[in-house]
């Protein structure tokens, strides 16, 4: 899959994609990811790619002829089956694990990082498919936003994730079948359990004692019981979605 990002910091990326999975996935070739420069992308000498805001107003906009550009350029220099143009907003749709993996069937994302007060919406509304925020709150720009979705979406991607059952037993993982409403999710939806690592005792904190027995029905039972009692604690909201057994009700208590 091939990330294409749009941005006026183009230095922001160098370390976010450079560490991890995510650079793992591009020096094995899984992923391309390109970071492209909005001021290569404007006519003027002083490079320029905001505006004051028609109707007046607080900050600035960004221009639509840079973006026009961008995005022209790199269509016609790539050619792929499935695409997508990107605006990244908080006035976005929520990016969820579900958009997450239904994003991963693509194989070209294109990013727009959104800045200062907005866009022109004439990019929206001539050349954006998608307008994503990653949840309800403001950030000034939408670099982080990018950073979040190509992690996110590029872990889905096959043969990213060495051991590919650990996608599928966490936080959300139910939600990765793309098309199903959260409604009729089974078995259930919560979040993942705690994990512990050597060593045994720490500052006088144990790992708990069933982890070292080795009986694996048990370690799962105690597992269900942690997630169920960590989402009611974070997250009572994703419970209405779990389809509770009469044994999660039980040891729910
Ligand atoms: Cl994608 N951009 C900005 N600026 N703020 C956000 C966001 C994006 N998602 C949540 N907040």
């Amino acid at each position: 899959m091939k990330f294409e990002i749009i941005t006026i910091f183009p230095d922001f990326f160098a370390s976010p994609l450079s560490h991890g999975m995510v650079f793992q996935a591009q020096k094995r070739g899984l992923i391309e990811i390109r970071v492209h420069d909005l001021r290569d992308f404007t006519n003027d000498r002083h490079k320029t790619v905001d505006d004051r805001p028609f109707g007046g107003g607080p900050g600035m906009v960004l221009k639509p002829e840079p973006l026009f550009r961008a995005i022209r350029k790199i269509q016609a220099e790539t050619s792929t089956a499935s695409r997508k143009v990107i605006l990244l907003t908080p006035q976005g749709k929520r990016f969820e694990q579900q958009l997450a993996t239904q994003m991963s069937a693509l194989d070209q994302a294109l990013l727009i990082c959104g800045r200062y007060e907005g866009v022109d919406e004439r990019v929206n509304e001539c050349l954006v498919d998608e307008e994503i925020s990653i949840g309800d709150y403001v950030l000034s720009g939408g670099e982080l936003a990018a950073c979040v979705f190509v992690d996110a979406v590029t872990r889905l991607l096959p043969g990213v994730l060495n051991n590919s059952s650990s996608a599928v037993n966490e936080s959300f993982a139910v939600l990765e079948s793309a098309h199903i409403p959260p409604s009729s999710i089974s078995p259930a939806f919560l979040l993942d359990y705690p994990h512990y690592t050597r060593p045994e005792e720490f500052e006088g904190k144990c790992v708990p004692e069933v982890l070292l027995t080795g009986d694996h029905r048990r370690i799962e039972r105690w597992r269900r019981k942690r997630a169920l009692e960590k989402t009611l604690k974070n997250r009572p909201d994703l419970l209405q979605y779990a389809a509770l057994s009469e044994d999660d009700k039980q040891l729910l208590g």
